[in-house]
């Protein structure tokens, strides 16, 4: 079977975890097998114990777009240089999976329509919440349901650091382990001064709402260091601290919060720890959906980018079918891809 070629930008806690997944999906011979043909990177001589040669990773944008591939699978972050190679890539039609919200959150619509024109797919699962496909089910499975608000837990390094805290771990040991454990964006500060989740929270309004992610005012509040008093506070009041997103419509307009909240015990905001995330969708037709599980890390956000890039090249046998046959097959139909 003629391998399907990927291009990787990145190759850091997500990059790496793609590599070690497609490796492993490829050992074990059942589909058509991926073939990761480049990978871009800042520093293309360090050993980074990938299943993959030496020879195919580079730092050079011209040599990494003019490799022959399907996909472009984004692991980098940030806007630029992304949102070159996004463009580029999709005017050449190659299809564009990518776990930036950053990048999303501000050009989300334009890349979305540049892949319309050309006939590229546009993959943004691993943007939001990592493994857990909100993006896709929002896309997908709820744009009739009315939905009126979404709220949760966006951001797993905070999420992580505050569980850490309660603990008795120390603030600083916290942000190490989280660091440590890839789930923190490369500047950390992103993470606990919301910023992340206000990202994502855009991408979801996006989805949700049809609006210019760009244009949503999110009012943003960081979360304070080493936040011992407001945890105590909290817990005097039967409650926890969680940095809390929403956007909801009110009065025909949407407003946007990301901020440091009590949340009552007992609720499923107090119930979620650690890394975890949580979507709470508030919807007319369907009521209230959860949805939840890790929310940050190289493997669960990996497993997003290939969802994603299966959905759009499934394997032969399943091809056409209009419903799923088999268990792998209702796998690769239930995640979404734009495109
Ligand atoms: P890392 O910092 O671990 O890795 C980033 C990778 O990008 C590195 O391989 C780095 O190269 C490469 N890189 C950085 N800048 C450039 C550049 N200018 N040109 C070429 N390569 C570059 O990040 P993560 O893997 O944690 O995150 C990647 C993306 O995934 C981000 O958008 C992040 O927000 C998103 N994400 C991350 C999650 C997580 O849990 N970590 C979860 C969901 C999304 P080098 O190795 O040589 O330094
Ligand atoms: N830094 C992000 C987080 C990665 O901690 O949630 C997942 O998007």
């Amino acid at each position: 079977m003629t391998p399907l070629r990927v291009a990787l930008a990145g190759c850091g806690a997500v990059g790496s975890a793609f590599l070690d997944i497609v490796d492993e999906r490829n050992r074990q011979g059942l589909d058509r097998p991926i073939d990761v043909v480049r990978v871009l990177v800042r520093d293309p001589a360090r050993d980074r114990g990938v299943p993959l040669p030496g020879d195919r990773f580079t730092d050079d944008v011209d040599a990494f777009l003019d490799t022959p591939a399907e996909v472009v699978v984004e692991a980098v972050g940030g806007i630029e240089p992304m949102l070159t190679v996004a463009r580029r890539s999709l005017d050449r039609g190659r299809d564009w999976v990518t776990a930036n919200k950053a990048l999303v959150a501000e050009h989300g619509p334009d890349l979305a329509l540049l892949a319309r024109r050309s006939g590229a797919g546009f993959g943004t699962e691993a943007t939001v919440a990592a493994g857990v496909p909100v993006v896709s089910t929002i896309r997908h499975a709820l744009a009739d349901t009315g939905i009126g608000a979404i709220r949760g837990i966006l951001n797993g390094t905070t999420n992580y650091m505050i569980s850490a805290l309660e603990g008795g771990q120390p603030w600083e040991a916290a942000l190490h382990d989280a660091r440590a454990k890839g789930f923190a964006e490369a500047d950390p500060s992103r993470d606990l001064e919301g910023l992340d989740a206000a990202d994502k929270i855009r991408v979801l309004a996006w989805l949700a709402f049809g609006i210019d992610p760009a244009a949503l005012i999110v009012d943003r509040r960081p979360v304070p260091v080493a936040p011992r008093s407001l945890l105590d506070d909290a817990a005097r009041r039967g409650c926890a601290l969680r940095q809390v997103a929403e956007v909801r419509r009110v009065a025909g307009r949407l407003q946007a919060v990301v901020a440091p909240t009590f949340v009552p015990a007992g609720s499923a905001l107090h119930g979620t720890r650690f890394e975890h995330n949580l979507v709470e969708i508030d919807t007319r037709q369907a009521g209230l959906l959860r949805f939840s599980g890790p929310g940050a890390g190289g493997r669960a956000t990996a497993s997003a980018l290939l969802a994603d890039l299966l959905r759009r090249h499934p394997a032969p046998e399943d091809r056409g079918l209009e419903a799923p046959r088999s268990t792998r097959g209702a796998w690769r139909w239930a995640v979404g891809f734009d495109g």
